[in-house]
């Protein structure tokens, strides 16, 4: 039986006018949720990424201030720069869009944004915070697949997510929202031998891999969940995935087409978390 596909760009859609909604409340009591993007260098999709979530910010009623820095600028400039966000009352939520250039400590310049602004859910209060099941902004992208599969009414207690990768961004805060919702949970990167052997065990598969045709019919147990959040160009320079759609949606349960996937939730949770950051002043 075909899959049933998973719809992210209807589910950010949905999601974005509930933001919208709690954005018109937080403005009744006096403040505008603010969200400051810096974009070191001329990247040409980092700068697609970034217009992309400047226009939603503008959607949902947000603040939102681009800062763009050239290539060379040193690291103190930057985090000079990241202080004085930090202490900006307009400001709640700081995203350093990655990568930098090579010359930055990329480390020293996520730890050196408030946890409180972290709104990328990178930096390691945060990560520590959500490894330990307390309250954290959580990073974009695995929060975007968790919400994919609660509102597909999709249960993850006890089943068995096989992630695909292991980036701090996506494959291993992913495993570990898994794992905080009572999943059993297998990491597989590229040093794993023999990856069909896990992946067909999975209930649930995240790749996020970002090789195109990576994931294929006989990786995957019949029925399985695939949620697929690469973002590739094919030899034909088309936007496509980690998983041969055609014939892993002939064999999966349900599955995450790219484009139209995990993609637009990634911009909706960062909305979410700069609201949420923005309502946290509030209670303070
Ligand atoms: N570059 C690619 N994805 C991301 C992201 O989620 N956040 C930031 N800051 N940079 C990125």
């Amino acid at each position: 039986m075909a899959a049933k596909i998973i719809n992210g760009t209807e589910i950010a859609a949905k999601k974005r006018i509930e933001i919208a909604e709690e954005v018109k409340k937080v403005k009744n009591s006096g403040v505008t949720p603010g969200l400051a993007v810096i974009l070191v260098g001329d990247n040409h999709a980092s700068r697609t990424y970034v217009r992309n979530k400047q226009k939603a910010c503008q959607e949902l009623g947000m603040h939102s201030v681009l800062i763009e820095l050239p290539q060379e600028i040193s690291e103190t400039e930057l985090l000079f720069k990241i202080e004085e966000l930090n202490g900006d009352q307009n400001i709640h939520g700081i995203l350093v869009q990655l990568p930098i250039p090579k010359h930055i400590d990329e480390k020293r310049v996520i730890e050196s944004i408030s946890p409180l602004k972290d709104v990328d859910g990178f930096h390691p209060i945060n990560i520590g915070r959500m490894m330990t099941g307390q309250d954290a902004f959580l990073p974009c992208t695995p929060y975007g697949i968790m919400v994919l599969l609660e509102e597909m009414g999709i249960s993850i207690a006890g089943k068995h997510v096989v992630v695909v990768g292991r980036s701090n961004i996506v494959g291993k805060p992913a495993g570990q929202l898994f794992l905080n919702e009572h999943a059993t949970v297998t990491y597989c990167h590229s040093k794993t031998k023999d990856l069909k052997k896990h992946t067909a065990q999975a209930d649930i598969l995240v790749s996020a891999v970002g090789i195109a045709n990576f994931i294929t019919a006989d990786h995957i147990k019949e029925g399985a969940v695939v949620i697929d959040v690469g973002m590739n160009r094919n030899d034909a320079g088309k936007l496509c995935g980690d998983v041969v759609f055609e014939e892993v949606s002939a064999k999966a349960g349900y599955i995450t087409p790219v484009p139209k996937g995990v993609g637009p939730m990634t911009i909706t949770m960062l909305m979410y978390n700069t609201l949420k950051s923005a309502k946290n002043t509030l209670q303070s």
